[in-house]
């Protein structure tokens, strides 16, 4: 096992944002494959990672085994991070990082059923303990709600017509894998939009189906909930994201953080507390440029938006 299948996207910028103190306490919210871990540690930090995939977890852990004096893994899905912590007794952290979604190593796993190039079963969950799969999911849904789903975390303009095939197939005599799956998709679009597609037609669909299956806006949006309690005063917390939907949640949750909590009335002195909690690393979000796109086709669509919790005397001098 190499770490040769994932290459750590915008490491540059995740270095430069978490600027790490050596002894500061970080957690890594999404392990993967223990590219962003490594720079973490390699930078001192004393490290906790999370990630809710068992065959993750393994492999982060054989990567970081030079490092097991100051990491300790933390198995579970960062929608639960608060609990994580507070059972493990860590105190709040200096950093938080999340680089969420799925890994390009889970993507290329056939067995765990996210990829179409590789036949495998209809599964998709990150976490294979728990939850229904992806065939259980096109199974219970109604036809109109598959196509919302599509239609919301694919941007898939053909998601009537897909979301019809898929029903049928999947309440049908099979095959029921990730292949014959692509199969139908791929089949269900209009002629000329399957040829004209720059990317693989079902690729929007098993993104679609990727994200219901994981609820990934609703961890990401549990995660965002306990940043301002988990963090210590200084603290800073780096999300990378690679879709609009999740984006513009980061982008809108953290703008909110360094509003003023309370306006001052007109005449009155600022109420305490008032001034805001958070300020921005980041005002557009940092992207991959050509090189790293080039090297990392994955890079493309990723944004990195950082928030820093202020100190108290930061807040006094607001
Ligand atoms: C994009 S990869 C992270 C790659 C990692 N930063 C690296 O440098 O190798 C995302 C990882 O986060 C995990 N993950 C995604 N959502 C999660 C969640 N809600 N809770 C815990 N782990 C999650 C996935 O299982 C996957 O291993």
């Amino acid at each position: 096992m190499t770490s040769a299948h994932h290459v750590p996207v915008l490491a540059d910028a995740v270095a430069r944002l978490a600027a790490v103190r050596p002894g500061e306490r970080w957690v890594d919210c999404t392990l993967g494959f223990a590219g962003h871990a490594l720079l973490l540690l390699e930078a001192g930090a004393r490290l906790w990672g999370v990630d809710q995939d068992p065959e993750a977890r393994a492999h982060a852990a054989e990567l970081l085994s030079a490092h097991a004096d100051r990491f300790t893994l933390l198995p579970g899905n960062f929608r639960d991070l608060e609990a994580l912590l507070r059972d493990a007794d860590v105190p709040p952290v200096d950093g938080l990082l999340a680089d969420v979604g799925v890994s390009s190593w889970q993507l290329d796993q056939a067995h765990r059923g996210f990829s179409f190039s590789h036949a495998g079963p209809v599964d998709m969950r990150m976490d294979p303990t728990r939850g229904e799969t992806a065939l259980d999911l096109l199974r219970r849904l109604e036809v109109p709600t598959l196509a919302g789903l599509l239609r919301t975390y694919g941007e898939e303009p053909f998601a009537g017509p897909i979301a019809r095939a898929l029903k049928t197939w999947a309440e049908g005599a099979g095959p029921h894998d990730t292949g014959a799956m692509a199969a139908v998709v791929q089949g269900a679009l209009p002629r000329k939009a399957a040829a004209t597609r720059t990317r693989h037609p079902a690729t929007r669909t098993f993104q679609a189906l990727r994200i219901a299956v994981n609820d990934e806006l609703g961890a990401l949006e549990a995660l965002l909930d306990a940043i301002p309690r988990v963090l210590a005063p200084g603290g800073r917390a780096l999300i990378i994201t690679f879709h609009s939907l999740e984006d513009r949640l980061v982008k809108r949750t953290f703008a909110g953080w360094t509003k003023p909590a309370a306006a001052p009335r007109r005449g009155l002195p600022p109420p305490p507390d008032a001034a805001p909690a958070f300020a921005l690393l980041t005002r557009k979000g940092e992207t991959a440029d050509d090189a790293e796109i080039a090297r990392n086709p994955r890079a493309r669509s990723a944004r990195l938006r950082g928030v820093r919790k202020l100190t108290d005397a930061e807040r006094r001098a607001a």
